[in-house]
């Protein structure tokens, strides 16, 4: 497309979003940033003026994946006779951006994920060739006042950030150090963000935090009086125009409390799906990993969540190979996922992340025999991934349209219980609720025949 003679010439902005969702709404923040400078976003790196790798800290290999990526930028940038401005944010700019810019000089600019509001002070700064090119202070608070008050949504579906942080420490983690203390968004900043985007035509939240259900926000001014619970937010923000569905991620097993329970029953905008991690079903393990919980309390959180939402699905993620687990600990763990039967769990080995305190235990487990376990462990798990989805053939289900399938005449949508579903049907049904009657289904996903088109929100 030629831009018309008056337009300012647009620059070009890559971003390449690795990690968890918190990143990927993070990323689409840094677009909204840098919009008012002239920056649009395209699809490849090559020519781009500004590329962005939005970084992973949480296991060796997503970090090693940051520095072989700098690598080819950096030889993209030569191509581009130094035109091209590279800038590292997220969480492995927190934990290691002096060491960054010291491996990979032709990084221009290096912002931890509380201090990206600060890319256009240090674009500037950088084209001058002025000042720091590391940003790693804390100050998530201001950093959610700078951010531009609007925000273009793609499609019907958005991400809201509503609490930061965290507080935890389990011993293998690395993110109460990359992201900081826990700090929730004020109720009105984040109403009037959900506001905005059902005004554009959003019809699906997933309100997002490193632990989202220790949310605590401060009330409404109006209002004032004590901080908001998560429960409290979702019950509100349900009573929005236009937003028919509402998910949270990822909690942590300690802080669901008894009303956010109720509201999976009580709300019907609550979506019957619970990413709730138990990371092992050893109590020896759990207490060594700092998390505050035993298997059975974790059995019995759900057995409350199932019956307050019957149908509910249940998620999880898992690490094998904690320093010390025996072949006891991880049958405990077979048994804790035997027992509560996911939807969809996500497994990882165990990886040793400088500074924390698992990395300095004794007892490291050899990399085969994690290799095994976490091979047992996912086939345990696609068989009732599996289960789960095919148990939904012969239903109805209301689907969120979200895109066009790969076929000509095919749609794509996502069901209550977050799974993918493909369709026969129209671009006139994008954004819309629609009744599929489910045919066929796999690990992956589902197939569903068009029952009717629901009405359209008011
Ligand atoms: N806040 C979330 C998870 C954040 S990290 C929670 O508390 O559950 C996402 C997942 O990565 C974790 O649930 C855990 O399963 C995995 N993970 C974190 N640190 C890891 C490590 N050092 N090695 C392997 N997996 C890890
Ligand atoms: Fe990491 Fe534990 Fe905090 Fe989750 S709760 S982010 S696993 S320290
Ligand atoms: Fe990775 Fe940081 Fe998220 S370490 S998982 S991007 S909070």
């Amino acid at each position: 497309m030629s831009a018309a003679p008056d337009a300012k010439p647009l620059k070009g902005l890559f971003i390449r979003t690795h990690g968890c969702q918190m990143n990927v709404y993070d990323s689409e923040r840094i677009r909204d940033v840098l919009k008012p400078l002239g920056y649009a976003p395209v699809d490849a790196p090559e020519g781009a003026d500004l590329v962005v790798i939005n970084t992973c800290h949480i296991r060796e290999k997503a970090t090693e994946k940051v520095y072989s990526e700098l690598g080819k930028l950096k030889r993209m940038k030569e191509a581009s006779g130094g035109r091209m401005t590279i800038a590292v944010t997220g969480c492995v700019a927190q934990a290691e951006g002096a060491e960054i810019i010291r491996r990979q000089p032709a990084v221009d600019l290096v912002l931890g994920p509380q201090a990206y509001h600060k890319l256009p002070e240090m674009i500037a700064r950088a084209s001058r060739a002025v000042g720091d090119r590391l940003e790693t202070e804390f100050d998530t608070v201001e950093k959610f006042d700078a951010l531009p008050k609007t925000r273009d949504p793609d499609g019907p579906t958005a991400f809201v950030s509503v609490q930061e942080g965290c507080d935890k420490f389990c011993t293998f983690c690395v993110v109460p150090y990359t992201r900081g203390a826990e700090i929730s968004r004020n109720v009105d900043d984040v109403v009037a963000e959900v506001r905005d985007l059902a005004g554009k035509g959003v019809r699906e939240i997933t309100l997002l935090g490193q632990n989202v259900n220790a949310f605590h926000g401060p009330a409404p001014r109006l209002e004032g009086g004590e901080d908001w619970t998560l429960g409290q937010l979702v019950r509100h923000l349900a009573r929005i125009g236009g937003i028919e569905r509402i998910r949270y991620t990822t909690s942590h097993p300690r802080d669901m409390d008894d009303d956010l329970i109720a509201a999976h029953g009580d709300t019907p905008a609550m979506m019957p799906f619970l990413h709730l991690p138990v990371q092992s079903g050893s109590d020896r393990i759990l207490k060594a990993m700092n998390r505050g919980h035993t298997a059975d309390q974790y059995r019995d959180i759900i057995a409350r969540v199932r019956a307050a939402r019957a149908d509910i699905a249940i998620a999880s993620d898992f690490i094998v190979g904690f320093p010390g687990e025996t072949d006891a600990d991880f049958e405990a763990t077979m048994q804790l996922v035997r027992d509560i039967d996911y939807a969809i769990a996500y497994s990882f080995k165990y990886s040793a992340r400088p500074g924390t305190p698992a990395a300095e235990m004794a007892l490291h487990v050899p990399e085969d025999v994690k290799d095994r376990r976490l091979q047992a462990l996912q086939a345990l798990l696609r068989d009732q991934q599996t289960a789960f989805n095919r148990a939904q053939i012969g239903r109805t289900i209301p689907v969120l349209v979200t895109g066009k399938g790969r076929n000509e005449g095919q749609m794509h949508g996502r069901s209550p219980y977050l799974q993918a579903v493909h369709f026969d049907g129209t671009e006139a049904q994008l954004n819309q609720l629609v009744d599929l009657r489910i045919v066929d289904a796999s690990l992956n996903s589902l197939t569903g025949e068009l029952v009717r088109v629901c009405e359209p929100a008011q």
